[in-house]
């Protein structure tokens, strides 16, 4: 990959500061949007680009805001910058390196879906991300891109940070449309989704930071420029956040194309004293474990689905053949247990009963009965819960570690082991 359409700060030092920017193109999409483009045209051009929703779910993002239905105002913009899920810090980086072009970014959507305020919704501890976006914002309306009547136009565009309390369901969408209107942060019913009834019940379009990091680029340089990226089903660059058992860490922009295999080994250096690959989490720990089997799968939506796993956020963690599976069962299992909301029971009370099972098999007192039982207490879990929190902690750490490492769970029952590490 030669350049760069998020980490953009990879190739061009000092993109941060509004000069660069402006120097490197910056904010000409947004002026040639107002002049040129209605709110339809730009939401077409993001459809036809096939970009998907980089923070999770991975859903289109132009249908998205077709969904928003006609005639109802205000309606509002949501960036979720929450970047809870273990092992994710794609999201930093752009903020805190390239916060100029999420901003404008944020401003065409606005403009798209005829929003007037945004929220940013920022992760607690992020304070170097919190103070360049508000930078940015502070510089954007000082020459005019954001406040009222931009350029001229009738368009107004707000953008507020808000800067959240440090709970990980707080990313889930509904949660934090709650915990934005100062409610206690747990996850709503759907329907009605956001769309249709979000922020103050009015019609809402909350996207993720890269994706949102994406949207200028699409639109300065076209639907069919950005397919040249990736898959048919998965278009466009990723950023991954690789981390473990690799040698050189850290967030790569790809294309939606490359296998685990070539992040890992050509632009990951590989495994660390040359140790076989036990197992890899593709997409922060709510996704199911794979295997060294599934090393050449290609890192998309789709590929990784058939794979029974997911991309969540991009998220990807090695871990190396000296690694105990039920070991990192354990801690995972332990943070979805502590950052379950308790909204409901099945994730509320099967985590808890997850995480004391997985302790005393830690502890040298698990009896080989723990194995199904867990395996049931999973069962349960899935797809008995209102948020996809309860189903993450079931089928990733728990079932999918079970089915391919129930050697691990059998050896630590067998042998005993007294202390719990970490
Ligand atoms: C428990 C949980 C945590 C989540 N955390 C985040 C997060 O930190 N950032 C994020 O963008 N999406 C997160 N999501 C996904 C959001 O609910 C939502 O799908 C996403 O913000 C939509 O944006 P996108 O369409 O641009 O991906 C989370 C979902 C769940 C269930
Ligand atoms: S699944 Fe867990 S986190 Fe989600 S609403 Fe239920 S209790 Fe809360």
């Amino acid at each position: 990959m030669e350049e760069h359409i998020v980490l953009r700060d990879l190739d061009i030092p000092n993109i941060d500061d509004i000069d660069v920017y402006l120097e490197n193109g910056g904010y000409e999409t947004l002026k040639r949007v107002l002049a040129d483009m209605s709110p339809a045209d730009v939401t077409q051009v993001v459809s036809d680009s096939g970009l998907r929703g980089r923070g999770g779910a991975g859903f289109p993002t132009g249908r998205k805001w077709m969904f928003l239905p006609q005639g109802v105002y205000p309606r509002y913009l949501v960036v979720n910058a929450a970047e809870g899920e273990p092992g994710t810090f794609k999201d930093r980086q752009i903020m805190e390196r390239n916060p100029h072009q999420l901003i404008e970014g944020v401003i065409l959507t606005c403009y798209a879906i005829e929003a007037r305020v945004a929220y940013i919704y920022m992760r607690g501890e992020y304070l170097e991300a919190l103070s360049k976006l508000q930078m940015a914002i502070d510089t954007a309306r000082e020459l005019g891109f954001l406040g009222d009547n931009i350029h001229g136009t009738d368009f107004s565009c707000q953008i507020y940070l808000h800067r959240e309390g440090g709970a990980y369901i707080c990313g889930e969408e509904t949660a934090l449309l709650n915990s934005l209107e100062g409610f206690l942060g747990q996850p709503r019913v759907k329907p009605p989704f956001p769309a249709i009834q979000g922020l103050y019940q009015k019609p809402t379009i909350i996207n993720n930071v890269e994706t949102l990091t994406n949207v200028a680029p699409i639109v300065e340089r076209g639907a069919e420029w950005f397919r040249g990226f990736g898959t048919d089903r998965s278009p466009g660059t990723k950023v991954y956040a690789l981390s473990g058992h690799v040698r050189r860490p850290g967030n790569y922009e790809l294309p939606m194309d490359i296998t685990l295999r070539e992040l890992i080994y050509d632009y990951g250096g590989g495994v660390p004293g040359d140790h076989q690959i036990k197992g890899v989490i593709p997409g922060g720990v709510s996704a199911p474990v794979l295997t060294q089997e599934h090393l050449d799968i290609t890192l998309d939506f789709n590929a990784l689905q058939e794979a029974g796993s997911m991309l969540g956020s991009g998220a990807v963690m090695v871990f190396d053949e000296t690694t105990d599976m039920a070991w990192a069962a354990h801690r995972m299992m332990r943070f979805f247990s502590q950052e379950s909301c308790g909204k409901c029971s099945p994730c509320r009370e099967g985590t808890y009963m997850l995480v004391n099972i997985m302790t005393d098999v830690m502890r040298g007192t698990g009896r080989t009965s723990d194995i199904p039982l867990l395996d049931a207490i999973a069962d349960q879990i899935l797809g008995n819960t209102l948020c996809p929190l309860g189903d993450a902690a079931a089928g990733g750490p728990t079932q999918s570690t079970l089915n391919h490492f129930r050697a691990d769970y059998e050896a630590l029952i067998r042998d005993g082991k007294v202390t719990i590490r970490g």
